[in-house]
């Protein structure tokens, strides 16, 4: 972890400027490549990629689209071999298929193409000698290489709604095996190796639940599946591939989304699972540490505006080493433990009038409460049982009276100092009519650029039920007065808009990747220090081409490579494949893609 401390300000990169270019900027002195495109080939047997001629069968073989989360996980010591194991969040149809018009339109052949990008990718990566640059492994035995995606996988059902009623249907009538996962936004990589992902915006995927029966309804509206349309706009209607999309057959299908995922990449036997003691909500992705009690925690965020930040800790105790007892053990973490949802208290809330600007103590922060849920099967929340909690958990948040958040995505420890750092990405409906009005946590209404939350655990201990928190960045052009960066001088920091995605680097400094910027500029990649004076001293990094958001990101343990997934290149309203908004990669059509930037003198990234 180096020996200058934590994110100490060895950020001396120059930062770039905020562009609209269509093209991959990154620092003077740094260089960067595509690593895997959509359509690359993953499988063996995998044909060339025909944009023409695109199968379901072909693409389950290709890498999928609108790459999200990245983990890069060692296959050897010498740090020349790895895995790439990969989120594809959804896919945009009218970016992928020539001439199209409309969902109605697309031959069901084409919406099982579209299922079969969906889902997650583990890529055999080689590092380029020398240089911190890595490449897909061309040829040869790739026995890692796996696809699942949302047409034909099959995944596990663990804990305790596992073979409840709610997660029953006709295709499984033991409610223990889910076909498919959908809409796997972040993640992240645990302590005993394997991938976590979220499953996040699973709604846009079912139909009819207007015919579901009647007491389905209030919590298929809960979590923004319509009740009122057959095909709620947008809709993807893959009920025209699989029977099983549709609530007015198959109301509890929607029951088996939303789940937390793990898939190991170390055994491409393994079945991938979805962790039930988790619970249910739009996922955007969950991250581990190791407590200082041995019990593991994972810290995960709800992305709705208004809807909470949870953690769960685990009942066992995490086995440390890489013998075969360990790693069977490990794996049966997150199955059972507690959840908990965040009810961050308000010190100075009268002050709080929604502008951003600072209370009178000169900091955003509180205290706050872990408020449990659910402990293996004995639920804490009054008139539902543990398998409701667990299926329904958006309800037991409103029960419980936990904290409405400004949308939460990557929420992630710091290895380094145990402290939590949470992405709220903004909520311009925050104070609009009857909704919720800011608090010191979420300080400003319409809030169009997010903000970044730092949680400290009572104790340091990460199973504590109690908390510090404060707001380290309050984003937006540090031109505005609404912003803040931790009190550092406003001149020279980067404007920001938008947090997504978080990650360290190796020296504990925090990286933040962005997904919609509301400044006008095109997404990019942000890192600041957590710790002493460089704190708040937020300077980007890089930019993603046109119409693309920032995701991953994920720094190597050597601090040699950065690695990010540019998703959704050129998605703009009427952009299509014959007349892109983005030409990047391969200056033809978009293509979503994972990206590795070096330092090209070797050195550490950032520093
Ligand atoms: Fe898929 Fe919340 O970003
Ligand atoms: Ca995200
Ligand atoms: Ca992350
Ligand atoms: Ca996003």
């Amino acid at each position: 972890a180096g020996g200058r401390g934590v994110g100490n300000g060895a950020l001396t990169f120059k930062p770039i400027p905020p562009n609209t270019l269509d093209t991959f900027v990154v620092p003077n002195g740094y260089d960067h490549a595509v690593v895997i495109r959509w359509g690359d080939p993953v499988l063996p047997g995998a044909p060339a990629f025909n944009l023409h001629r695109q199968t379901a069968a072909a693409q389950a073989k290709q890498f999928g689209y609108n790459n999200d989360y990245v983990g890069v996980l060692p296959l050897d010591k010498g740090g020349k071999r790895a895995l790439l194991v990969v989120n594809h969040e959804y896919t945009n149809e009218d970016l992928m298929f020539p001439g199209f018009t409309s969902q109605d339109a697309l031959t069901v052949e084409q919406v099982k193409v579209a299922m079969a990008a969906h889902g997650m990718s583990v890529v055999e990566i080689e590092r380029v000698a020398g240089t911190g640059q890595w490449r897909a492994v061309a040829s040869g035995r790739r026995p890692y290489n796996r696809r699942v995606d949302a047409l034909s996988s099959n995944f596990e059902l663990t804990g305790p709604v596992a073979g409840t009623d709610f997660v029953k249907t006709a295709a499984d009538p033991k409610g223990r095996t889910v076909v498919g996962t959908l809409n796997n936004c972040a993640g992240g990589v645990t302590p005993w190796g394997t991938v976590l992902s979220g499953e996040e915006n699973f709604n846009q995927y079912f139909v009819g639940g207007d015919a579901a029966p009647e007491a389905d309804k209030p919590r298929l509206a809960r979590y923004g599946i319509s009740t009122t349309a057959r095909y709620p706009s947008g809709s993807r209607k893959w009920d025209r591939a699989a029977d099983r999309f549709d609530l007015a057959k198959h109301p509890n299908e929607a029951n088996r989304h939303g789940w937390i995922v793990e898939i190991d990449p170390y055994d491409p036997e393994s079945r991938p699972r979805k962790h039930t003691a988790m619970g249910r909500f739009k996922h955007e992705g969950a991250n581990v540490i190791v407590a200082k009690s041995g019990h593991v925690v994972a810290y995960m965020g709800d992305d709705e505006r208004f809807d909470y930040l949870y953690k769960f800790v685990s009942d066992k105790k995490f086995m440390k080493g890489n013998s075969w007892v360990a790693r069977k053990h490990n794996l049966t973490l997150l199955e059972s433990g507690t959840l908990y949802v965040a009810k961050l208290d308000q010190t100075s809330a009268d002050e709080i009038d929604g502008s951003g600007k600072l209370p009178s103590d000169g900091a955003f922060n509180g205290k706050g409460r872990w408020i449990k849920l659910v402990s293996g099967n004995r639920s804490y929340v009054d008139g539902m049982t543990a398998a409701e909690v667990l299926t329904f958990t958006r309800f037991a948040g409103d029960k419980v009276g936990a904290t409405k958040m400004d949308r939460p995505e990557d929420v992630e420890p710091s290895l380094h100092t145990g402290k939590v750092y949470v992405a709220l990405t903004n909520n311009t409906n925050r104070g609009v009519g009857s909704n919720p009005k800011a608090d010191e946590a979420n300080p400003r209404n319409a809030n169009r650029h997010g903000q970044i939350l730092e949680l400290v655990e009572d104790r340091g201990d990460n199973t504590s039920d109690a908390f510090t928190w404060s707001l380290p960045i309050v984003c937006g052009d540090p031109a505005d007065p609404a912003t803040y960066f931790s009190g550092y001088d406003k001149t020279k920091v980067s404007p920001i808009s938008c947090p997504d995605n978080v990650a360290f680097d190796a020296t504990g400094n925090l990286w933040i990747s962005t997904d919609g910027n509301a400044l006008g500029s095109n997404d990019g990649l942000f890192a600041t220090a957590t710790e002493g004076p460089e704190r708040g001293h937020l300077k980007q990094f890089l930019t993603v081409p046109f119409g693309a958001e920032t995701c991953g990101p994920f720094i190597t343990g050597d601090n040699r490579s950065l690695f990010v997934a540019v998703q959704h290149p050129g998605e703009i309203t009427g952009a299509t494949v014959e007349n892109p908004a983005s030409t990047w990669p391969d200056g033809d059509y978009a293509k979503p893609g994972v990206v590795v930037t070096w330092r090209l003198d070797g050195g550490p990234v950032g520093s």
